[in-house]
């Protein structure tokens, strides 16, 4: 399977946020399992001071967006079984930030077209697109747009990943035509269109082949307009492509048996030197040397969503448990200006650094015993996972992510990997606090076996990967296993299940492909057919993980009807592709998403696409 994943920022070349971390592990994990994988970003500065001389020169082209000509190159680099892509301008990213600037709509718009408009120079002609955010969200736009024109582009698969749905890229009207190069249908008809500006998020939620959220939960919080910005009754309206994947973290970096930036190293085998680190911490911090107390931490940007407003309502509360506070982090100047303000309140007892630092975050992961998360909406969130890796046990409220990492405590089973709180209320939170700190004084044996737990929770990326790949199976008609993924695991939340949409666990039901239904050659690794599910989805309802039991009779895969919706959509397509002409009617180009596999294969091999049809209709 042949993916290109599209993105604005990735650990280690650049990073503002969550989806650097996210682009950064998941394509290397996507390449263990066996996929073929390209990532491309832009070619920022701060890349080319610390990587230019690793950068392999591919090529330059031009692209075009609306009225503009411009200048693009294309250079490369290999790492852990990933091609690195880097697209270039340095009108556009030649500069010191990644985001915040005046014309970030022309530059991300421009990116966006040149990962379509550069496909022909890249190693592989990608079967998905993977795209995250707003800032590739014109992607699977483009892709549709030029797909009127182009068979080949028909062939492309797009998935869209929403990290976060505040940032939706919304611009006026008249930038439709005049910055993004898009012809009048596409606001005629609405896709592109909210509240009377353009918007690419929502564009791409109506245009991509799948679209997931960063955690079943945060999934299903986007059919809510508390969450969704806006964007629900489209969110509910793609119900059927939507899905929920939890982030992982790289478990290999973040290790306190071998990270370096750590002061003393430990495991659940022997967590001495985790204490070590809690008295190292209290004095990098000025706090009092005391290894019994426990102390409850805070590494977050300051800004609302994060629940800060929870805490400045009963910080005074909670200074008055036994225990000390750590804070880093920096954002509104309302939350730094409490924060410090508070700091000085409890010298000894609560220490503040309005920073953003890696290397003292690490100090604090590694040397705090509890982490503090009260999100109002954490679309997955991976500081609690990282904090948990570390011992530290978070304490959090249940949304999106956090409450899909954090199993609540329970006393009476010895179970649970953390602390949590549902209503987005002060008092509530302030229960919770309390509740772990007198676990930590009353009953450290049962905190510890609480903290190991945590520790040894599973968050790798393998997990995630192999979701992922069941999306592309599905969109793309393939059949997808993998030695890791059989047999198959539960998913890990009851959340899950309600999320999983139908599309997802049809691809994971899939019969052996026939003859005919075989992805094209060397495409992908396909493996031994998967034995027959048993029972039977109805083909218009979302089929539920029940559903994916082995099969008490099974049938030779191989002789089964391909019953369910996806292979039935994959056969019919494919018949329908063959009966077809190569021109397709215009409409049914945009508004299907024919595999056309056979069309897809030969435009692979001949540079030009079939001949051009009329813009407007596209726009139907
Ligand atoms: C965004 C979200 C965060 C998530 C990250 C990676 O930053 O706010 O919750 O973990 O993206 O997906």
């Amino acid at each position: 399977m042949k993916i290109l994943y599209a993105t604005s920022e990735a650990v280690p070349f650049c990073k503002t946020g969550g989806l650097a971390d996210v682009a950064g592990s998941l394509p290397s994990a996507l390449a263990e399992q066996g996929a073929e994988i390209a990532v491309v970003l832009p070619l920022y500065r701060q890349v080319r001071d610390r990587f230019g001389a690793e950068l392999k020169f591919e090529c330059y082209d031009y692209v075009d967006l609306a009225w503009r000509h411009s200048y693009c190159g294309l250079f490369s680099l290999e790492r852990d079984g990933v091609t690195w892509y880097f697209i270039d301008n340095e009108q556009y990213f030649d500069r010191p930030g990644l985001y915040g600037y005046m014309d970030d709509g022309e530059r991300f718009g421009f990116f966006s077209r040149a990962v379509v408009r550069m496909l022909p120079h890249m190693r592989f002609w990608p079967e998905v697109i993977h795209c995250n955010d707003w800032q590739t969200a014109l992607v699977p736009i483009y892709l549709k747009d030029d797909g009127v024109r182009e068979d080949r582009f028909r062939s492309i698969r797009t998935v869209l990943t929403i990290h976060n749905i505040e940032y939706q890229g919304r611009y006026s009207r008249d930038t439709l035509g005049d910055l993004f190069g898009l012809d009048a249908g596409w606001a005629a008809d609405g896709t592109i269109m909210m509240d009377g500006d353009v918007n690419l998020l929502k564009g791409a939620i109506l245009c991509a082949d799948a679209v997931n959220a960063v955690s079943p939960t945060y999934a299903n919080e986007l059919k809510m307009a508390y969450f969704a910005h806006r964007l629900d009754h489209i969110m509910r309206r793609c119900e059927y492509k939507l899905s929920g994947v939890l982030n992982g973290i790289d478990m290999k970096l973040y290790n306190p048996e071998t990270d370096p930036r750590i002061t003393s190293h430990y495991s659940t085998r022997d967590m001495s030197g985790k204490d070590a680190d809690k008295a190292e911490l209290q004095k990098l911090m000025g706090l009092n040397q005391e290894p019994h107390t426990p102390i409850v931490a805070i590494v977050s940007r300051l800004v609302s969503h994060k629940g800060l407003d929870l805490i400045c309502e009963v910080l005074h509360d909670m200074m008055e448990l036994p225990m000390q506070l750590v804070v880093l982090g920096k954002g509104d100047q309302k939350y730094e200006e409490f924060f410090h303000w508070a700091a000085d309140q409890y010298p000894g007892r609560m220490a503040v650094r309005l920073d953003y630092n890696e290397a003292l975050s690490m100090s604090i992961y590694s040397g705090a015993d509890l982490f503090l998360m009260p999100s109002k909406s954490e679309p997955c969130g991976l500081s609690q996972m990282i904090a948990m890796r570390y011992g530290t046990v978070p304490i959090v409220r249940e949304t999106g992510g956090l409450k899909d990492t954090v199993q609540p405590y329970e006393a009476w089973r010895d179970a649970g990997n953390g602390f949590s709180f549902r209503n987005y209320a002060s008092g509530d939170m302030l229960y919770v606090i309390r509740e772990a700190v007198y676990l930590y004084k009353d009953y450290p044996d049962a905190f510890d076996r609480l903290r190991k737990r945590a520790m040894e929770s599973d968050f790798s990326w393998a997990r995630s990967a192999r979701d992922y790949l069941r999306i592309y199976a599905n969109i793309t008609g393939q059949v997808w296993t993998t030695a890791q993924s059989q047999p198959e695991e539960p998913l890990e939340a009851e959340a899950a299940e309600e999320a999983v949409p139908a599309a997802e666990a049809a691809a994971a039901e899939m019969t052996a492909p026939t003859a005919e239904e075989q992805p094209a050659e060397g495409s992908a690794p396909v493996e031994e057919p998967v034995p027959a599910p048993a029972a039977e989805a109805p083909a218009e309802k979302p089929a539920r993980r029940t559903a994916r039991k082995p099969a008490a009779k099974k049938e030779p895969a191989a002789k089964k009807a391909p019953a369910k919706t996806a292979v039935r959509k994959a056969a019919a397509r494919k018949t329908a592709a063959k009966e077809e002409p190569e021109e397709l009617p215009v409409d049914s180009a945009i508004q299907e998403k024919p595999a056309k596999k056979t069309a897809a294969k030969k435009e692979k091999t001949t540079k030009k696409g079939p001949a051009k049809t009329k813009k407007e209709d596209a726009a139907e």
